[in-house]
């Protein structure tokens, strides 16, 4: 099922045999991350791999939890905001609106929706590692949006998507990091991307960043912790891809999922506990791996914000705060910078 105006899903032979090889690619780096992963001290596992085509659907699941205010907040300072958001991020025509991890275009639209009746010269570019990700998502803003404009897929790395050719142009940038996705980096991991980031952008391009804040202790827990268990199913799904795709053969009914947020340091981690002692096998790896009882796998970090620390990652990167936007409960903030 080729996608007219795709270069992503192109069914020439060569693109087949580069995508096949690209998949070997990836599934041996998943093998080694799992294997470094799974042998340290304490176990950890990365958490980009939550997201196959099933952790994609019950991420979209989380996303809707009752608990899980995250999306709902930003989505409330998008429908509110864009105007004045626009107005604030967009000088130099033609733009480029690049957004790093394609979400599932329900916030994105709206600022697309703004830029489509300020009549803006722009060209939409998303960036994810998964092509289903970014297949979900030009469906579903072709179907949010009747009027025509250019989007251009870019699957892969963000740092190499950011080096293509096609991004390179005379206008302005304006780069989208948003659902809190930059939480998910350790706080020196954070600094780091966005000085990469600042160092790839030129002076006046902008970039929006979505940051969930410090709140309540038990709102946030509970934010990781829903009733219903979808968090602890895409926590768990990981178990199931390595058991697919590696030939290991977890048992899930012996891991429990176990969030915990510590607000000294505004952070929300997710472990997977070992209920028993046990043994794996990973076929893949050709690897027993070892279980003490309760011994844990820390999967996830999910770090909370204060504007303090916003203004320390605008100091160290060589960006200017333009402007902040809040909810109306001052949960979530999406920061505008400038490369300066
Ligand atoms: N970045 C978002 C957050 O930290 C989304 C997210 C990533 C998430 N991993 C998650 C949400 C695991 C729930 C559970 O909140």
């Amino acid at each position: 099922m080729p996608e007219a105006g795709s270069v992503l899903f192109s069914t020439k032979p060569e693109k087949i045999e580069n995508s096949m090889t690209q998949i070997a690619r990836q599934v041996s780096q998943f093998a080694q991350d799992v294997k470094k992963g799974l042998t340290a001290t304490p176990k950890y596992l990365p958490s980009k791999y939550l997201y196959d085509v099933n952790g994609d659907r019950l991420f979209q699941r989380i996303m809707a939890l009752p608990e899980y205010y995250v999306t709902r907040a930003e989505y409330e300072v998008f429908k509110f905001q864009s105007t004045q958001i626009i107005r604030q991020a967009v000088g130099r025509e033609p733009l480029q609106l690049i957004e790093l991890g394609a979400g599932d275009g329900m916030k994105t639209q709206l600022l697309l929706t703004e830029l489509l009746k300020r009549k803006v010269d722009f060209s939409y570019y998303p960036i994810d590692i998964s092509s289903n990700a970014l297949k979900m998502l030009s469906q579903s803003v072709r179907r949010l949006i009747p009027q025509d404009f250019p989007m251009l897929p870019l699957q892969g790395d963000y740092f190499e998507a950011l080096n293509s050719p096609q991004l390179k142009s005379d206008g302005q940038k304006l780069i989208l990091f948003l659902g809190s996705t930059i939480g998910n980096f350790s706080a020196p991991e954070a600094a780091a991307f966005l000085a990469r980031l600042s160092s790839m952008m030129e002076r006046g391009d902008k970039l929006l960043v979505g940051f969930d804040l410090k709140k309540h202790p038990q709102t946030i827990l509970n934010a990781y912790n829903d009733k219903q268990g979808v968090t602890r199913d895409f926590n768990l799904n990981l178990l199931t891809r390595m058991n697919k795709e590696l030939g290991a053969n977890f048992d899930l009914s012996q891991f429990a999922h176990f969030p915990v947020y510590d607000p000294v340091q505004g952070a929300a981690k997710s472990y997977l506990v070992s209920l028993k002692e046990q043994e794996v096998y990973c076929s893949a790896l050709r690897q027993r791996i070892f279980f003490k009882a309760w011994e844990s796998i820390f999967m996830e970090v999910s770090q909370k914000f204060d504007m303090a620390m916003i203004q320390d990652f605008a100091h160290q990167s060589q960006l200017r705060i333009v402007r902040s936007f809040t909810d109306s409960r001052m949960m979530y903030a999406d920061v505008l910078f400038e490369k300066s």
